[in-house]
């Protein structure tokens, strides 16, 4: 009798953990932010003492090699990764049961608050394992007709490039892509060039809301202003942006969306969410398909077949941990991370910075090269010689060293790469 009912115990603990008062974030990191919440002042982006609390909650901030490339994958913070420990244990007693009894039980309170998260309704948001999964399913799911016109841009992500491809190839749709020269602070001049491309057959237009290449943020909600004006639909690519700029999804007015959480979030690596706007549900087709594919359910798009609940649970403690520091703030301190180092870049002979530091054009990403070098021999460089890694850049008209921190990044590590820099150049 007492052990059925600890075992009951344990398994409502394994199920709701993240949002109650038993989370591992109320456990690891609730005391410590709430006494760091006594440093902080109206300008907090450089409050380092703040800061520097937050860094301690990833084990990332103490790693060997400074990692700057967060903008492909981010680390999580411990919570996260006990929260992700702890679902597995459980699970690896008995996934059937475990996992699909008691831990999928939590994700109707996980789609509520991704959808606290993302300003929408709950109905309107659906858990996957990443951009690619949401937007495909966008991609191959819209109801399209040979002949119509799709516009996007060769700057955009190469799986979504491929999937309208790939769409043009099978059903006879023209895909159109624009091309940019970045940095470009006139938002005008982007959403006049997507304007101009549009002809009455334009069914859709694809925008990365941040470009992933080169950090340069679109302007999303302008170019839907546009498109809608004209009865054109906007998928939003929005990988880089959810977690890390504050904003609520309807403010872009878009009408599809899909995003990574693995990113800037920090939840477990193989975890994404889709949005669609309420009324579009009903006509998009699931990817992955079940007994309702015109259901207006958000949920049709989960039958995804076996997966893992565990990581999926897990995200729920990324929240906690997004909502103990607050979108406002780590959209201004990621900002200032920055372009601290860039601006200091800048400084070097030789030192190119390839994106606007102007925080209405750009948050996290910004691009470096150095004058004669390869961006693949900078990135080499960087990691060989000053264990420092980031990525080098070759996408159509891009061509740099793309560098990301995150939330956990020290300002010393940033004045690591800067000396790195300086370094290289003076020898290239
Ligand atoms: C702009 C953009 N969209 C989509 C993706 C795809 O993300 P995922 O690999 O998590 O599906 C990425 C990945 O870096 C990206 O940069």
């Amino acid at each position: 009798m007492n052990n059925r009912r600890s075992f009951f115990r344990k398994s409502a603990a394994i199920g709701f953990g993240a949002f109650g008062l038993n989370s591992l974030y109320n456990e690891l990191h609730a005391e410590s932010f709430s006494e760091a919440e006594k440093l902080w002042n109206d300008n907090g982006a450089d409050n380092e003492d703040y800061w520097s609390v937050i860094q301690d909650a990833y084990t990332a901030s103490k790693s060997d090699i400074i990692i700057l490339n967060n903008g492909g994958v981010s680390p999580s913070p411990i919570a996260v990764q006990e929260a992700l420990e702890k679902y597995n244990k459980a699970a690896a007693q008995g996934p059937s049961y475990y996992m699909w009894r008691i831990i999928d039980k939590g994700r109707e309170p996980l789609r509520q608050r991704l959808a606290r998260l993302g300003g929408c309704d709950a109905e309107e948001i659906a858990i996957n394992r990443n951009a690619t999964e949401a937007l495909n399913t966008i991609i191959f799911g819209l109801p399209l007709e040979k002949g119509d016109e799709i516009i996007g841009t060769i700057q955009d992500y190469p799986n979504m490039i491929q999937a309208w491809k790939q769409r043009e190839m099978r059903d006879g749709l023209v895909y159109k892509q624009l091309s940019f020269d970045f940095p470009i602070e006139n938002d005008e001049q982007i959403v006049k060039a997507f304007a101009d491309a549009v002809t009455p057959k334009t069914k859709i237009i694809h925008v990365t809301h941040i470009i992933n290449w080169v950090g340069q943020i679109m302007p999303v909600k302008k170019i839907c202003d546009m498109a809608h004006s004209k009865g054109i639909e906007v998928v939003v690519d929005g990988a880089h942006t959810f977690g890390l700029l504050d904003y609520k999804i309807p403010d872009l007015d878009c009408d599809y969306f899909g995003t990574s959480l693995h990113k800037f979030l920090s939840a477990p690596v193989g975890s994404g969410m889709m949005w669609i706007k309420k009324e579009k549900i009903e006509k998009i087709w699931p990817l992955l398909c079940n007994s309702q594919p015109k259901s207006k359910d958000i949920r049709k798009f989960e039958t995804l077949g076996t997966r893992s609940f565990c990581i999926e649970q897990a995200i729920g403690e990324a929240i906690n941990f997004q909502e103990g520091i607050g979108s406002k703030r780590k959209q201004e301190r990621v900002h200032y991370l920055k372009k601290y180092w860039a601006e200091k870049a800048l400084q070097i002979p030789g030192v190119k910075i390839h994106t606007s530091l102007k925080p209405e054009y750009s948050c996290a990403i910004a691009g470096v090269s150095i004058d004669g070098m390869k961006p693949e021999e900078l990135d080499s460089k960087l990691m060989k010689d000053h264990q420092i890694h980031t990525v080098g850049i070759n996408w159509e008209n891009i061509h740099c060293v793309r560098v990301t921190p995150h939330v956990y990044t020290k300002i010393s590590d940033l004045n690591k790469l800067v000396g790195a820099l300086e370094k290289i150049a003076k020898k290239a």
